[in-house]
């Protein structure tokens, strides 16, 4: 029998700022999924990540099943109706839609869903990002499924040897969903050549090349910005990515994140900071809202889900929390220049194009 895994995450609504949703709203949203999922779901997680609730799901009804994305739809909507009685800041802040149209997607939430045969010991890891894009999952994706300097699997366990399929989406093409698969190692310049560019070209799925229908990694790639059509607040994507024996194993994967790589998003949305490794819901910061991520593993028997292990929470990952910090404040020395602030035409507000275009058509032109 095939399990889907499904993990959909929106902000809606942070206490006294963009920090992390209320108890109230939590307990709104958990309650909903287990009263209204419980015929529809054979298990399910609720828990944050900044400021936004992921809930995170087994079944047996394929990806893209319209009553499990209508199910926590429902719910954000519940929860958004709290987060206004409380005055909650950015209540419903990712419901970009008025009404639910049959597929979450599109809709603002993140999604990331995968269907597979499970192994008679599935294991699996959820990574949860705030306050930054889908692209800051490209570094570690191409380390962990294409790089034997940091996944040693590759070369050791014979069912990676044949390496990976990226499959890759061009978030600025709105009509439909554009696509390339690449392989992993023959195709290794070009998949590096289109990560670089992280803000436009995005990890979206990954596959096994030995058995080409086992699905491995799903990332959601929603762009709020596209969907609005302005700032609505950063896309804060997740990925779910199946580990161990003929994947990266679970130390492989998590070693990945280690760089506190610098990433798009911040304070407003409109900076360069690296992505900090913490806890398992763990507050946003305020020194600028660092961007952050989380991340769980845990096992699963016939969609049956075991406790999660917190995977950055051991001593190794204080040091690299340490690393990131100085790497936050190195970059936030150079104040409100590049890199620091992204360029113009990523900048989350209007305000200093508005600025720029004004003082340009102020400018004069000196012939002597
Ligand atoms: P979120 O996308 O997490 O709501 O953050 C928005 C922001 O601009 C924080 O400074
Ligand atoms: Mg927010
Ligand atoms: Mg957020």
């Amino acid at each position: 029998m095939k399990i889907t895994l499904s993990l959909i995450k929106a902000d809606i609504g942070g206490v006294g700022g963009h920090t992390k949703p209320s108890e109230k709203v939590l307990e709104t949203v958990r309650a909903f999924i287990e009263a209204k999922g419980q015929y529809l779901l054979t298990d399910h997680r609720v828990f944050y990540t900044g400021d936004d609730i992921a809930v995170l799901m087994t079944h047996t009804n394929g990806p893209k099943h319209e009553k499990i994305h209508q199910l926590v739809w429902d719910a954000f909507v519940a929860g958004t109706e709290v987060a206004k009685s409380q005055g909650l800041y950015g209540a419903g802040q990712d419901l970009l839609k008025d009404a639910f149209t049959g597929n979450i997607q599109g809709m603002g939430p993140g999604v990331a869903e995968i269907e597979f045969e499970e192994r008679p010991n599935e294991s699996v890891m959820v990574f949860t990002m705030d306050k930054t894009e889908p692209g800051a999952f490209n570094l570690p994706m191409y380390l962990a499924f294409a790089d034997p300097m940091w996944s040693p699997g590759l070369l050791v366990a014979p069912e990676m040897n044949k390496g990976f399929t990226f499959e890759i989406i061009d978030t600025e093409y709105l009509e439909a969903d554009k696509v390339i698969r690449l392989n992993a190692p023959e195709d290794l310049y070009d998949i590096a050549a289109l990560l670089r560019e992280t803000r436009r070209y995005v990890v979206r799925s990954i596959y096994s090349r030995k058995y080409p229908d086992q699905h491995v990694v799903s990332v959601a790639t929603t762009r709020l910005k596209h969907i609005a059509g302005k700032y609505v607040g950063k896309d804060d994507p997740v990925a779910l990515v199946r580990v161990q024996k003929m994947f990266p194993a679970t130390e492989e994967m998590g070693a990945c994140f280690r760089n506190a790589h610098y990433v798009g998003g911040d304070c407003r949305g409109s900076h360069q900071q690296p992505l900090m490794p913490v806890p398992i819901n763990s507050p946003a910061s305020v020194h600028y809202c660092i961007p952050i991520v989380q991340g769980i593993t845990f096992s699963m028997r016939n969609g049956k889900m075991t406790e999660w292990v917190d995977v950055f929470v051991d001593p190794f990952w204080d040091y690299v929390r340490q690393k990131a910090a100085e790497k936050s404040i190195a970059m936030r020395e150079q104040g409100f220049t590049e890199p620091s602030m992204l360029p113009r035409e990523e900048l989350e507000y209007g305000g200093i194009v508005e600025r720029l275009n004004r003082l340009d058509s102020t400018f004069e032109l000196k012939h002597d």
